[in-house]
């Protein structure tokens, strides 16, 4: 027997086992006993920050079987105690499983998710996910809300931040690494972690970029574009879905049987976890389709909720609704199920005390842990603009200014465990790439974002002494992420004031953008000789900076959200639909679809980032200018590195669908590569297309091929490309 198909059969077998003892233990099971698998308790309330929660005896609850799992706790010693007591102090000794948002490390801190999603790098991220994941499970954590896979068109919203940005392919495919890396294929594993997918469905289209508001997005919206991560996170056997905070057609997710019943347990065939987003359940009161905690248990539970964070609606009101009407009693079966068979999973019916044992043990940042990082951090920078300054000579007279020039505040929003006393400054990381020229003015920003102008004087007299000025500006490192939204996306005011300050002295400058999302940089764009979009990079964000800015690296990251060049174009998005009266820049006139004040190209478009190597495109190929769905489609390019730098460039393959029964985006991304080359290198890029590539959802959201003519684009962005015809017969 082949090797795939034994462990396939074993792993039946594994399936059919745990199945077998969840139906025993369900049986010897009260129903409080099995009500209580469906609370995650937060661990205190003195842990946590959140709007509302019940300050419960969490030993107490547990003792009684009425908690399934804890939310946020991360102290060793108590995730120990707690567990304990769940095992001998507890009727039937059910183990706990704790849960922790790591989002992007345990304590070696990665980019933000949306700079790593800048790195297009999906094998190196998969590695990362192991060592999160490792640092993690020896911390006695069993499961992470991450990833994040929402579609995210509105730089206003702070979560862009926690987003792989607005393409449903390239977000499918970062999801997936990211669980491979967690799970690793079998999350029962010493190293590995249950990952949980979020936030389902349609958060990322909160109206105005604020946070919690209402979502309107049609179901069509729905399943072309926001649906695909979340498609692909279940076929990578992710074990648990969280839902969102918003409402679709009306109803709140957490209380949204189609959402959750129809699409994501009927059609998209998930058998995992579901549950809530932090208190989303009683939430729904304030939505007003609840009236009190026992109508928030009936409509939770008849969606088909398994667990409710935080919130107790299921706790306190869920045994009586059961005497009321014994159809409910079959879906707390169900849910009660569905958590222990993850706790089978997850291998805590073995070893409850998985990953608690070897308290001391040296296990976090690690050198080769903090190696990855860097080597994540190197790749997840986008190099915006660079007239022929970088990078930099190391014996440069440098002027080193701005809050982020000598901070180690660079975590960024969502870090877990990490601590800036861990973090590289950009000075430090300077330091280390070897420059030995470096004057330097550390300007505090705390969350107003508003710099002492008395310092100006000393900045501008050390700009004056230097040969290049380096300004590391950006947000508050908590300026972003959940609960950040904001309507001005520039730096703020005295930050812009110091820049243009420093720029009448006429000198060579670059600015290092610390931000967790797309800001305006128009300013900075005409303005700079340089621009490195640097995001918040965690651990090792100096040292990779200082590789970036000495050459000892490329940039090589490439944008995953388009930066518009104003506040009034968002949302501005390269995937989108065309309109009946499309802008012909050479026939420009009123009744068509532009601005009277401002172009409709963002500043840099998806896909958009420079290297220091000069890549050229040429030799677009098709193997064939007909096909239909049997066949699949050789597409090749030769790229070619002019430069005087090695380099690594991401090549991407979009579609754009001619003629079909609903109107598709202009460009739709369908294929990546990172290539490396070094200097005056040529390599041949290899792209296969199947018909299931060209697969959309028609207006009866069926997933189907349909005849028609595709144009083919291969290029360095999303706006840069070469372009072929194909013309696709579906026969069917
Ligand atoms: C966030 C989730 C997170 C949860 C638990 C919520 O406020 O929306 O993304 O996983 O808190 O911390």
């Amino acid at each position: 027997m082949r090797k795939e198909i034994v462990e396939q059969v074993i792993k039946n077998r594994d399936d059919f086992t745990i199945k077998s003892e969840v139906e025993n233990l369900l049986k010897q099971m009260t129903l409080k006993e099995k009500i209580g698998q469906m609370y995650q308790a937060p661990y205190s309330a003195t842990e946590l920050v959140g709007p509302t929660w019940n300050n419960l005896d969490t030993e107490g609850l547990i003792k009684e079987g009425s908690v399934g799992s804890i939310l946020s706790l991360s102290d060793l010693d108590s995730i120990y105690n707690l567990q304990k007591i769940a095992v001998e102090e507890s009727r039937l000794g059910i183990p706990l499983f704790f849960a922790y948002d790591i989002i992007r490390g345990y304590k070696t801190i990665f980019p933000i998710p949306l700079a790593i999603s800048s790195s297009w790098d999906t094998d190196l991220l998969e590695e990362s996910c192991k060592i999160i994941a490792k640092e993690s499970a020896n911390s006695g954590l069993h499961m992470t809300f991450s990833p994040m896979v929402d579609l995210v068109r509105d730089p206003r919203w702070g979560r862009v931040m926690e987003s792989h940005g607005e393409d449903p392919y390239l977000g499918s495919e970062i999801g997936k690494a990211y669980i491979r890396g967690f799970q690793q294929g079998d999350f029962s594993k010493r190293d590995a972690i249950a990952a949980c997918i979020k936030h389902f469905i349609g958060y990322g289209a909160s109206e105005g970029g604020r946070d919690y508001n209402n979502v309107d997005i049609s179901r069509h919206s729905l399943f072309q574009y926001y649906l695909p991560p979340f498609k692909a996170g279940v076929l990578e056997g992710v074990a648990s879905v969280m839902t969102s905070f918003n409402v679709f057609e009306g109803i709140p997710a957490t209380a949204n049987r189609y959402l959750l019943k129809d699409i994501l347990r009927d059609k998209l065939g998930f058998d995992g976890v579901i549950i809530s987003d932090y208190t989303s359940t009683t939430e729904i009161i304030n939505h007003k389709i609840a009236a009190d905690f026992k109508e928030v248990a009936q409509k939770c539970s008849h969606a088909t909720l398994d667990i409710e964070m935080v919130g107790t609606s299921f706790i306190d009101e869920l045994e009586a609704i059961c005497d009321e009407n014994p159809e409910y009693l079959e879906l707390v079966d169900q849910a009660a199920a569905r958590v222990l068979t993850l706790k089978y999973k997850m291998g805590l019916f073995d070893d409850p005390y998985k990953g608690m044992k070897d308290k001391g043990e040296k296990l976090y940042l690690l050198p080769e842990y903090r190696e990855k990082a860097r080597e994540m951090s190197e790749k997840s920078m986008v190099l915006l603009k660079n007239e022929s300054l970088l990078p930099l000579n190391r014996e440069t007279k440098i002027a080193l200014i701005g809050p982020y020039a000598d901070s180690k505040n660079v975590l960024g929003f969502w870090n877990g465990l990490g601590e800036e006393k861990d973090c590289i400054s950009l000075l430090e990381g300077l330091k280390n790439a070897g420059f030995s020229n470096i004057e330097h003015l550390q300007m505090e920003l705390d969350q107003s974002e508003v710099l002492d102008e008395k310092l100006f004087g000393e900045a501008l007299t050390m700009a004056s002494r230097a040969d290049v000025v380096l300004l590391a500006l950006g947000e508050h490192q908590f300026n972003i992420g959940e609960g950040a939204s904001r309507t001005l996306l520039e730096f703020s005011e005295s930050q812009k004031k110091l820049a243009q300050e420093i720029k009448k002295l006429d000198k060579k400058m670059a600015l290092l953008s610390f931000t967790g999302r797309p800001l305006i940089l128009d300013w900075f764009h005409e303005n700079m000789d340089a621009v490195l979009q640097v995001w918040f990079l965690g651990s090792e964000s100096g040292n990779a900076i200082g590789n970036i800015l000495s050459g000892k690296k490329s940039p090589s990251g490439k944008l995953t959200m388009s930066f518009p060049q104003n506040q009034g174009q968002i949302p501005v998005y390269y995937n989108c639909l065309n309109t009946g009266r499309p802008l012909d820049r050479n026939n420009v006139h009123r009744f068509c679809s532009r601005y009277i004040d401002s172009s409709n190209e963002p500043l840099y478009p998806f896909g958009y980032g420079l290297t220091y190597g000069e890549i050229e495109y040429e030799k677009l190929k098709l193997d064939k200018r007909e096909m239909t769905p049997e066949d699949s489609l050789e597409v090749s390019i030769q790229i070619k590195n002019t430069g005087s730098h090695e380099a690594e460039e991401i090549v991407q393959l979009y579609i754009e669908a001619e003629t079909f029964s609903v109107s598709r985006p202009l460009k739709e991304l369908k294929g990546f590569k990172r290539v490396k080359l070094k200097k005056n290198a040529v390599e041949k890029v290899i792209f296969k297309l199947t018909a299931e590539d060209l697969k959309f959802h028609n207006r009866d959201l069926e997933y189907v091929n349909e005849s028609g003519k595709y144009k083919i684009y291969v290029g360095k962005n999303s706006r840069d490309t070469l372009v072929e015809t194909i013309d696709f017969k579906n026969f069917i």
